[in-house]
């Protein structure tokens, strides 16, 4: 038997990929199942993004490979939109790396910046890769609690009264997943003085900022951000572009080389008509976002009425891709959604798959259609 490596002792199978294995088997036998459990948008790209791949397929170029720091436009692309978008200036030369999707540069910024025993700030509730990936680098991830009382910042009191010797980097994601908290006003300043203070890269998460959120924001728009910050962005959200696999990793230049050493041994360029759209995709007009938002909008509504018939308790408040909902008082949340999906037929994600700090909460996605969402709501009722 060929033994595998000890970093795999340190992870398991992704929740969603052991867990959508069953939902398709309910499915396969017949059970009319609905999931809100996952977070991948349903809706098309914009149309000139599908134009732009449809052209690209005979340029002489479309089908080498490609440049490592992705098309001289794309970055450009990449460095106007969060020029117009957060006001924030960014040398395409060399403060931005294009990424296949942000949660690949997870991984590539963990193997340029940490070493084996560095410890990692992690969220929780938070997303598990930051976890996984951390513990495939053989170094330690150490959870900081985010709670509803505190809006779902860190608690930079406890923070601070905490070991911080050993820790390298410090993940955050705001807008927030699961909860889908915004970043308050002062929380990237603190962020930054934080980083600053304790010689930390702190590393900001940002897929989910143009979802239901009126006033989208990046760390890098705090001044001196870029010394000790990096932002991840993707197109997966904001542009219906998940399976295409487009991000971006943003920062000081120096960091960002030190990334790029990590990526260009690990691949070998974007697929050149996938750079072709994502760039359209990045010039899109403010209408595109509207749009966007009105459908979002009316769904969510109709998640409410959901959470509301099954006696949950939610933040109208928050932005993103999910509504994040508290069951009722003593109610676990993986019993609750097993129950849900086998008496109900409908997936719903149980808040533990994000740590600890998710028990007594389930999150609902937004990407099923209406009609989808209001037979759920009539199940349920
Ligand atoms: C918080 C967070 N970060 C990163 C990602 C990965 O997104 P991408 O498709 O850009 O890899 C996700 C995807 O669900 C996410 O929820």
């Amino acid at each position: 038997m060929i033994e595998v490596a000890k970093r795999l002792q340190t992870v398991e199978e992704y929740y969603f990929s052991k867990k959508l294995r069953e939902v398709a088997a309910l499915a396969a036998s017949g059970k009319p199942i609905i999931s809100l459990g996952i977070g991948s948008p349903d809706l098309p790209p914009p149309p000139k993004v599908l134009e732009a791949i449809s052209e690209s397929f005979t340029h002489p170029n479309a089908h080498k490979y490609q440049s490592y720091q992705g098309l001289p436009e794309l970055r450009e692309a990449m460095a106007t939109f969060y020029k117009t978008q957060f006001a924030v200036e960014l040398n395409p030369a060399s403060e931005i790396l294009p990424l296949m999707g942000s949660k690949e540069g997870i991984m590539h910024i963990s193997m340029a910046f940490l070493n084996e025993g560095d410890a990692v700030l992690i969220p929780n509730p938070g997303y598990p890769t930051y976890q996984s990936v951390t513990n495939l680098v053989g170094a330690k991830g150490v959870f900081y609690n985010l709670d509803a009382e505190n809006n779902w910042m860190p608690d930079f009191e406890a923070l601070e009264k905490s070991d911080l010797t050993k820790v390298k980097l410090m993940w955050v994601n705001y807008p927030h997943m699961p909860t889908g908290a915004k970043p308050t006003e002062t929380v990237f300043e603190d962020l930054v003085a934080f980083g600053k203070r304790h010689n930390i890269l702190i590393i900001n998460d940002n897929p989910y900022s143009f979802i239901l959120n009126d006033a989208p924001k990046s760390l890098l728009a705090v001044e001196g951000a870029k010394d000790v910050c990096l932002e991840l962005n993707s197109l997966s959200k904001t542009f219906n572009m998940s399976g295409w696999r487009v991000g971006m990793v943003m920062g000081s230049a120096e960091h960002i080389n030190h990334i790029l050493k990590v990526k260009s041994n690990m691949d070998s360029g974007m697929f050149f008509g996938i750079q072709k759209g994502a760039i359209e995709a990045l010039h899109c007009a403010d209408s595109w976002y509207s749009e966007l938002n009105k459908v979002y909008e009316e769904r969510r509504k109709l998640v409410w009425e959901l959470a509301d018939a099954l006696d949950c308790t939610y933040d109208k408040n928050a932005s993103g891709l999910f509504i994040w909902a508290k069951l009722p008082e003593g109610v676990k949340s993986e019993a609750f959604i097993d129950k849900i999906l086998i008496e109900k037929n409908i997936f719903i994600t149980p808040g533990t798959v994000f740590g600890t700090q998710g028990e007594g909460y389930i999150r609902f996605s937004l990407c099923a259609t209406s009609e989808a969402i209001k037979e759920t709501i009539a199940r349920v009722k």
